[in-house]
């Protein structure tokens, strides 16, 4: 197990993550899930409020240490200074509940979290975009109009760039070229949407850079196609709209089909404790889009436009679309319990989640079931998978007291039995994307 670390506000400089997976440079992984990516954090430096900071809280760290200071200074470094230097920044997510939901036209309750990918960059009269990634190593450089050949872009995480050039000219945003640098600290391929904090992040910064030249829900788009482009997984929309949209301390209740956006408080004497199984998730690209695939064919059968559709007694045979009928209204269940102040009622609902998830949808694996069973048994109230499954991490909900305890007795019982290096860390909701000031210096 990683060094623990206790996290303050003001206790975040510690030295970047390492050995993190290059998901965006390593096809295999860059498929593994539709919407996870390298990305930096919220950083407390003192230059640089970031929007929509956190409330103070307690968090709990086995591994996955955050870095806050110097990571805006060593983007800046690499930009060679300030001048004229733009950054923004996106935040990875984690869905509370809601799972395969959103390609169904359902509902998801994700909150942005505070681990975020931030891109520094300045203007080139050159139509060249000029990347580097300060995590992952190397450096892209390709045409601002995207006609580079996707398939042939290294390092992998490149083709998220020309992704994101294509999405926004389709939308009408022919950026200039770009010199930029880019820092993460959502761990790859952990089902925290690093790649989707990637994608917001350029589309962010191409589109002008302030999020506000653009609709949101276009940028969402935009940055959705991007990573489509990039990895050829059908992914949803919820990671892209939970960047741009998040607000903090509140989960969001998201209808997809509708794309209206409900912030839901989260309880204040809570935590979300996220655990990573430490687990590849090789399959989940594949899998994912048989999933969506099978999704759409039972809908058809069913003459409806989406199982959002779908009535309990239509769909009580078939596992998988019973899934996505049940999840759709532990969702809303969940969000009701929130709003009510209902503590007492989350915890089954996000096991009645994660058992769908294993049962119905067969997404978990023997790694992620264990990991909610050591949680539930160590005092969390509930716990679920999240994200699409396949390995990645579980969500957590715990007394805010207990969260470090529970963290580091889950991580070291799941280290014993299954010999994987876990990680835990708690989450915050933050604000959703946005510029990041650099204050003068
Ligand atoms: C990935 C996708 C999302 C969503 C989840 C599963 O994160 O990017 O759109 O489908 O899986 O809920």
């Amino acid at each position: 197990m990683a060094a623990r670390h206790e996290q303050s506000d003001d206790d975040r400089d510690r030295p970047e993550h390492a050995g993190a997976e290059d998901r965006a440079g390593d096809p295999a992984a860059a498929r593994e899930e539709p919407s996870e990516q390298p990305s930096p954090e919220a950083n407390g430096h003192v230059d640089s409020p970031v929007v929509g900071a956190p409330p103070p809280a307690p968090a709990v760290i086995v591994g996955f240490p955050l870095v806050a200071d110097g990571r805006l200074a060593a983007l800046i470094d690499a930009m060679d200074g300030r001048d004229g230097l733009r950054v923004v920044r996106a935040p990875g997510r984690v869905n509370l509940i809601g799972d395969h939901t959103d390609y169904n036209d359902g509902f998801v309750l994700p909150l942005a979290i505070d681990r975020d990918c931030l891109l520094a960059w300045r203007p080139r009269r050159d139509e060249r975009v000029v990347v580097r990634s300060l995590d992952l190593g190397g450096r892209v450089e390709v045409a601002a109009d995207g006609s580079d050949e996707l398939g042939t872009i290294e390092p992998q995480w490149g083709r998220f760039v020309v992704g994101a050039l294509r999405a926004l000219r389709a939308r009408g945003h022919a950026g200039p070229g770009m010199e930029a640098a880019v820092s993460s600290t959502v761990p790859p391929g952990s089902g925290l949407s690093s790649s989707s904090a990637f994608a917001v992040a350029f589309v962010l910064a191409i589109g002008g850079g302030t999020g506000d030249e653009l609709d949101r829900r276009e940028l969402a788009r935009a940055a959705l196609q991007a990573e489509q482009l990039a990895t050829g997984v059908p992914g949803g929309l919820m990671d892209q709209l939970a960047s741009l949209f998040g607000a903090a301390g509140d989960a969001l209740l998201v209808d997809c089909r509708t794309l209206d956006i409900d912030p839901v408080p989260l309880p204040q004497g809570l935590a979300l404790l996220v655990v990573h199984s430490g687990l590849a998730r090789t399959l989940a690209g594949s899998a994912y889009a048989e999933r969506r695939a099978e999704c759409e064919v039972i809908a058809a059968r069913l003459g409806i436009p989406a199982l959002r559709d779908a009535r309990t007694d239509q769909v009580a045979d078939d596992p998988r679309a019973r899934h996505v009928v049940s999840e759709n209204q532990r969702v809303l269940d969940t969000a009701a319990a929130l709003r009510a102040g209902d503590v007492a009622a989350l915890g089954p609902l996000l096991l009645a989640s994660h058992a769908s998830l294993r049962d119905d949808f067969e997404v978990s694996t023997p790694e992620l079931d264990l990991l909610v069973d050591l949680l539930v048994e160590g005092g969390a109230l509930g716990a679920r998978l999240t994200g699409a499954g396949f390995g990645g991490c579980v969500v957590a909900i715990v007394q805010r007291n207990h969260a470090d305890d529970l963290a580091a007795k889950t991580a070291r019982r799941y280290q014993d039995a299954t010999g994987l290096e876990p990680s835990a860390f708690v989450v915050r909701a933050v604000d959703g994307a946005g510029p990041v000031a650099l204050g003068a210096r």
